[in-house]
């Protein structure tokens, strides 16, 4: 697939902030990318470079292989979806829809077809006449997505979309706003904190911290092969220990010897050692070189997720269908294929 989006070593402070540091990214055709990370983390910023209303302090922006680091904003084939959707409130919903329409001077029943579709797309069919102000947040925020999309630009910036909506409706916009990125073929750059948002609906996703990116990838590679325990910790809950590597495929660490399967540290070599909740199996504690003492149960509806604390202090997440009450000692069990270890980062 062709690039469409190429940020090349582009960096953006503001005054001593580095809001972004040098970073490097592509954008194929018709993907939908996600930018991922905690707050403050610049994931606005990459889109509002993209966007055009901010010019990168170095490094430069290309557009179907073209430089537009210098283009304004309305003159890139880019539309955005705000994070603060800023839509106008003295025009009711289907002028706001409308809006981009009538500046490109469309004749009235292309107008009405055109946002009549969107609308029915967004859920907002027979809200045409309300006033911006009168809507619900989440109801505002498709009239912003709505808005955006009927001007059918080649890229798309959504910038937290979701974020006012309640769990329910944001699955339904999730599979929607997914079903129109393939039917209209459009480019989407998507923001969002929401790990497991970024999982279900990205062909890529970006993982960021302090104005870097961490790792780039398919949803599946980054859940399996995160490149540090950032990453690891923050696309799933996981726990995090420190471990030796005494020698290939074997590690030490809660005070045993495990067999695992990575390879290539060096001897000795101080990691961290990465394990998931879902993959630590409860079993009796005579059997195993891990136990703990069942510190809390929470019922999360398809599982149980429970605190195990260990004697040495540590506190075990686990996530397991079945469940030993408070109080209980146990043993933790785990495969070496589920021990994960990580370089140390910094
Ligand atoms: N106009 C500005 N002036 C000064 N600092 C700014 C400005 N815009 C952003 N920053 C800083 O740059 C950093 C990155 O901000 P950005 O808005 O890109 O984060 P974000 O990842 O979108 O966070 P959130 O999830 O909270 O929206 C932050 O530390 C922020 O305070
Ligand atoms: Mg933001």
């Amino acid at each position: 697939m062709k690039n469409i989006v190429e940020l090349k070593d582009v960096s953006k402070l503001y005054d001593e902030t580095v809001a972004l540091g040098g970073i490097d990214l592509v954008i194929k055709k018709n993907e939908f990318v996600t930018l991922l990370g905690p707050s403050g983390c610049g994931k606005t910023t990459t889109l509002r470079l993209i966007g055009g209303f901010e010019q990168p302090t170095t490094g430069s922006i290309f557009f179907d292989d073209v430089d537009i680091t210098n283009v304004p904003p309305h003159k890139r084939k880019v539309n955005t979806v705000f994070q603060r959707y800023a839509l106008f409130s003295h025009l009711n919903v289907f002028e706001n829809v409308a809006f981009g329409l009538r500046i490109k001077k469309l004749s009235e029943n292309a107008i009405v077809e055109k946002v009549d579709k969107m609308l029915s797309l967004v859920n907002l069919s027979g809200f045409e006449k309300r006033d911006i102000n009168s809507l619900s947040g989440g109801q505002q925020q498709r009239v912003a997505i709505a808005r955006a999309l009927v001007n059918e630009p080649e890229v798309l910036l959504l910038d937290e979309p979701l974020a006012a909506l309640d769990l329910k409706l944001r699955r339904e916009m999730q599979h929607e706003l997914k079903n129109m990125q393939q039917q209209l073929g459009i480019t989407f750059v998507f923001v969002t904190h929401d790990q497991e948002e970024a999982l279900s609906m990205s062909d890529t996703v970006v993982v960021m911290q302090d104005g870097e990116i961490q790792q780039i990838g398919s949803p599946v590679d980054i859940y399996n092969e995160p490149i540090n325990s950032f990453v690891a910790d923050f696309i799933g809950e996981s726990n995090i220990v420190d471990g030796i590597m005494l020698e290939d495929r074997l590690v030490d660490f809660a005070g045993s010897r495990f067999e695992c399967v990575d390879s290539g540290f060096g001897k000795n070599e101080l990691v961290d050692v990465v394990i998931r909740p879902e993959d630590l199996v409860l079993i009796p504690a005579e059997k195993a070189k891990l136990t703990g003492v069942v510190r809390s149960v929470n019922f999360l509806g398809v599982h149980y997720e429970m605190i195990i604390e260990a004697k040495d202090g540590a506190r075990w997440l686990v996530h397991s269908t079945i469940m030993e009450p408070v109080g209980t000692e146990v043993g933790l069990g785990l495969e070496p294929m589920d021990i994960h270890i990580m370089k140390k980062v910094g």
